[in-house]
């Protein structure tokens, strides 16, 4: 059973590729579809780095390793989910014109926190093999601490993009506070 684990993992992990698929076979993604598909695939990183969050404490609630198994897997669909966020904004909305893309990221302080998320995490995904966590030793642990700084960029970009921390923004950030705060308790505890 066990061994069916990881690749029911990885088809639910596919999950938001199959709405914005049935949304665009179906002519479901209303009248701003290449902001729909931005939208959709920006939200969906945020949730997957609530998941990534979210596995320490899991683990550490249940006393059961068996939820490290799925890290590297989330890590990198969170990675795989923000690069087609931002792809789909520079392709779909700039046709890969870089300058305004450029200016974006130097004049509006949501697209600059957005863009530092993204490329904090390609060096998370770019350092997540086992050769580099060999490599890295106790750096490794370090470095990858970074989750949490992507996780608040995260936060910051969607409040400041939404002008306002109702609602969603705001629900999005408590559940962020929430899961840092538990891993400083943990950490006093030990
Ligand atoms: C870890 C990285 C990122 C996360 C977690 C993230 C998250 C989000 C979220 C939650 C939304 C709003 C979704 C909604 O309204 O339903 C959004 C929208 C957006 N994001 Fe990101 N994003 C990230 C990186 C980026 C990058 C690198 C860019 C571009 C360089 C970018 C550009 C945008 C744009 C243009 C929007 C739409 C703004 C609008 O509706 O006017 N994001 N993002």
């Amino acid at each position: 059973m066990k061994n069916y684990l990881k690749p029911v993992v990885f088809l639910l992990l596919l999950w938001p590729i199959y709405i914005i698929s049935y949304q665009i076979f179906f002519n479901e993604l209303g009248p701003e579809p290449v902001d729909r598909i931005i939208n959709h695939f920006g939200e969906w990183t945020l949730i997957f780095i609530i998941l990534t969050l979210s596995i320490s404490p899991l683990r550490k609630i249940t006393n059961s390793t068996e939820w490290l198994k799925f890290r590297r897997m989330i890590g990198l669909f969170t990675f795989s989910y923000a690069s087609i966020h931002m792809l789909s904004y520079v392709g779909l909305d700039y046709r890969f014109d870089f300058e305004p893309l450029i200016d974006d990221v130097l004049n509006k302080r949501f697209i600059f926190v957005g863009f530092s998320a993204w490329l904090l995490l390609t060096i998370l995904a770019l350092t997540s093999s086992d050769m580099m966590v060999r490599l890295l030793k106790q750096n490794w642990k370090k470095l990858h601490k970074l989750v949490y700084v992507i996780a608040i960029f995260g936060a910051l970009h969607f409040i400041w993009l939404s002008k306002t921390i109702l609602f969603k923004p705001l629900i999005y950030s408590l559940i962020i506070l929430f899961l840092l705060s538990l891993r400083i308790k943990f950490k006093k505890s030990i």
